[in-house]
Formats: C-alpha cells, sequence, structure tokens
C-alpha cells in the first residue's frame, strides 16, 4: 500500500493566526502543512512568500510543502530552502522548471513538478526521475473553494503508471474532499492537499481521518 499524506493548505487558514493554525493541524493528525505561493502574474491571485515559510518554520516541525504558482521559481528557490522548505514544488509551465528542480533538490529539499489542468501527462513522463513529487492540479491553480475536476482523472493514472516502484509522491490538489479523494485515489494518488474541506470544518481532526480513511480504502 502507497503511503498517504494529508495536506491541508493554509490559503484557507486564519493568516492572522498561522502559528495556532499550524499547531492546530498537528493535533488534528495533518502530515504536511501546504504552503500555497502565487505571484499574480502566473495566475491571478497574490498570497505570500519566503519569509512566511520562515515564520511558519520557527513554530511547527510539520513538513512544509511549498507550492510555488510563480513565473520564475529559479529566482526564489533559494529563499525557500533558507527559509526551511522540506519540499518545493514548481509549474511546468513556468520558467526553467527542470533547473529549479536541480535546485531544490542540491539544497537538500524534495523537488516537486506541478501540472496544469491543460498540461498533459506525457509532458513529464521523460524526465520523471528528475522529481521527488508530481503535482496533478485538479482545479485551474489561484484560489481556493473549487470544485474538483473528475477529468483529470486519466492524467493521475498515467502518471501513477509511469512512477511504477518510484518512491516519487503524487499529489493533487483542488477541490478535494471525503468523497473526491476517493476517486483521485483509485486513480493513483497518495498525497493530499485540502484547504476548505479541512480549515472550514466543524470538526478538522474528523476531516482529516475522513480524507486518510478515503485515500486509504483506494490504495489498499
Ligand atoms: C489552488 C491551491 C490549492 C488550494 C486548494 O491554486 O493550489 O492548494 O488551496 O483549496 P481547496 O482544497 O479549497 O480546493
Ligand atoms: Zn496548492
Amino acid at each position: 500500500m502507497r503511503p498517504v499524506v494529508i495536506a491541508p493548505s493554509i490559503l484557507s487558514s486564519d493568516f492572522a493566526n498561522l502559528a495556532s493554525e499550524a499547531e492546530r493541524m498537528k493535533q488534528a493528525g495533518a502530515d504536511w502543512l501546504h504552503v500555497d505561493v502565487m505571484d499574480g502574474h502566473f495566475v491571478p491571485n497574490l498570497t505570500i512568500g519566503a519569509p512566511v515559510v520562515k515564520a511558519l518554520r520557527k513554530v511547527t516541525e510539520l513538513y512544509l510543502d511549498c507550492h510555488l504558482m510563480i513565473s520564475q521559481p529559479l529566482r526564489y528557490v533559494d529563499d525557500f530552502l533558507a527559509a526551511g522548505a522540506d519540499g518545493i514544488t514548481v509549474h511546468l509551465e513556468s520558467e526553467d522548471a527542470l533547473e529549479a528542480g536541480a535546485k531544490i533538490r542540491a539544497g537538500g529539499a524534495r523537488a516537486g513538478v506541478s501540472l496544469k489542468p491543460g498540461t498533459p501527462a506525457d509532458a513529464i513522463l521523460d524526465q520523471l526521475d528528475a522529481w521527488d513529487l508530481v503535482l496533478v492540479m485538479t482545479v485551474e491553480p489561484g484560489f481556493g473553494g473549487q470544485s474538483y475536476m473528475a477529468d483529470m482523472a486519466d492524467k493521475i493514472a498515467a502518471v501513477r503508471a509511469a512512477i511504477g516502484e518510484r518512491p516519487i509522491d503524487l499529489e493533487v490538489d483542488g477541490g478535494l474532499n471525503p468523497e473526491t479523494v476517493v476517486h483521485a485515489a483509485k486513480h493513483g494518488a497518495n498525497a493530499i492537499v485540502a484547504g476548505s474541506a479541512v480549515f472550514k470544518a466543524p470538526d478538522v481532526a474528523e476531516a482529516i481521518r475522513l480524507l486518510r480513511q478515503g485515500a486509504a480504502s483506494a490504495t489498499a
């Protein structure tokens, strides 16, 4: 069975209380914290950067899974490494993605590559060994709270088939909840990002438990 990872996205958290939000996620059973970095250029939204990762690093031991939705990731990789990111994911559609990935690994973090919904799986299949994680977006990147795109199923399955036995995580991000997670995991996802489904849940621990149960039931 593949390891299941539940990664709440702090995009849906209370930004005025990030330390307690991180602690709340840890207590509720999260494996990673997903940090959505947007530059207002690669995507039509602006969020946070390396200084916030640095601040989080001081208050949590959770794995910091940084998702860079920015046009020029290579310019900022050093900042995220210095800030204490555990994993840094860049978009294949951004500039110099492969070079950024190599720099991430050289800096001691895990390198991830993300595909927007319109980018086919084929685009990365010949460079899988350059990556430790593949993130298949299940919404158009930019905003939380959108609906899961079930038509990403074939792409998720194609990436999973290509990964084979390699220790590469297959992450999904966008519209994941206790129902849609079963679909994504059935097609091969093992790392689950969820923003609104976790932070807006009345019982966060229960939401994480349900996500984990849904993902595990499909990957067993
Ligand atoms: C979207 C972000 C996601 C977002 C997910 O561009 O990459 O991580 O926070 O939010 P939900 O789970 O609400 O779709
Ligand atoms: Zn994300």
